[in-house]
């Protein structure tokens, strides 16, 4: 029986449908050698819509989008559009609806790649970073009174339910025991100042480990510490835990370290439902039709999805197919810098992928 695969499109803003186009290019490519099928369906979601009929994400969308096998998309950020409108009202809406509580996001230098610390190589730089993503400040839980008088207050609170660490540690857990042989996770905290979110985190991390998973090395950080061993040591890590605001946060930092964000690539998982996977740079919107962005972080987003969907073969194929390309072609990993355009870099990722077989 042939396998097949419904994945949801969006596109979305800036350079966004480009990125995504080269992404499908090499997820088409992997489809046909390893005998799977695709049936893409884009949809017109983004700051263009929303300018042209005020609708951001309607409920009709929502609900169809929750049909699908996986959700690919390009980016979500217009410089038209108040910031904050298109990324509440569609990235963390799918996120939180479809209840995509992991954030997985791979640090990974590729070979040939330039990082910021000069004396690291592909073998120093290759952890992943499980950030909750469901919760903490961004429940969006506060308010603000007497504003615009001096005597404003404004509150946004950090909120973690058991149940929400419960799931986010035991999907580390398990991550890590399946990823490779060196079985180390990290928790990425504040234990000394935010005494009662991650006195919870440590206390659940601590228990679980224990129980289930004698095993595993566990280790602790504080985020600040993270983002300095992050830049000195990073061969210390393989997989870090962090909730949702850290998370974001250390990413960035490691999207940099690993060559930017035209390399960096993420998934938002729901382990039991509909995942959504993305570049995670932005829109990119000066360099928005010009055949110059680098795609590479879209089709390792696209590869993460083939991971999850169970072709882990394509999956790592597609992976080494990026590292010849990074390892032997591009120049550099900067929109307009690589020495090749943004169909270019898909074209021999892409027939990398088809291969001989
Ligand atoms: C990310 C982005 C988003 C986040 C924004 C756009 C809401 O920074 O995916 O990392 O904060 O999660
Ligand atoms: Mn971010």
């Amino acid at each position: 029986m042939k396998r097949n695969y419904r994945i949801a499109v969006i596109p979305g803003d800036g350079t966004g449908p480009e990125v995504v186009r080269e992404g499908m290019k090499v997820l088409q490519a992997a489809a046909t050698r390893f005998k799977f099928g695709l049936d893409f369906h884009s949809f017109d979601v983004g700051g263009d819509r929303y300018l042209k009929t005020g609708e951001i994400l309607p409920d009709s969308v929502l609900e169809e989008l929750r049909t699908y096998d996986a959700i690919y998309l390009g980016a979500i950020g217009h410089p038209g559009v108040q910031p904050g409108i298109l990324e509440k009202g569609i990235l963390l809406r799918v996120r939180f609806e479809l209840d995509q509580y992991i954030n997985l996001r791979p640090v990974k230098l590729f070979p040939g790649v330039d990082t910021p610390l000069k004396d690291k190589t592909a073998a120093d730089i290759d952890y992943v970073v499980v950030r909750e993503n469901s919760g903490g400040l961004y429940t969006g839980l506060g308010g603000i009174s007497r504003k615009g008088t001096r005597d404003e207050v404004a509150v946004q609170s950090m909120l973690y339910s058991y149940a929400q660490v419960e799931r986010c540690l035991r999907f580390a857990f398990e991550y890590t025991k399946k990823r490779n042989q060196r079985q180390t996770l990290a928790l990425c905290g504040k234990t000394n100042v935010l005494t009662y979110v991650y006195d919870l985190w440590e206390r659940v991390f601590n228990e679980m480990g224990e129980k289930d998973y004698p095993g595993i090395q566990r280790d602790y950080y504080h985020v600040d510490a993270t983002c300095m061993w992050m830049v000195k040591n990073p061969e210390w890590f393989d997989v870090i835990v962090t909730g949702n605001m850290f998370g974001d946060i250390i990413t960035d930092l490691g999207a940099i370290t690993q060559g930017g964000m035209g390399i960096a690539a993420g998934g938002n998982i729901n382990p039991e439902g509909v995942s959504m996977f993305e570049p995670i740079g932005g829109s990119a919107p000066k360099y928005t039709g010009k055949n110059l962005i680098n795609p590479l972080a879209a089709i390792c987003a696209g590869q993460m999805m083939l991971d999850i969907l169970g072709e882990s073969k394509a999956a790592s194929v597609v992976e080494n197919a990026v590292m010849t390309v990074t390892g032997e072609k591009l120049k550099n990993m900067g929109a307009g810098r690589m020495g090749y355009s943004t169909s270019e870099v898909g074209d021999m990722v892409a027939e990398l992928t088809a291969g001989s077989a």
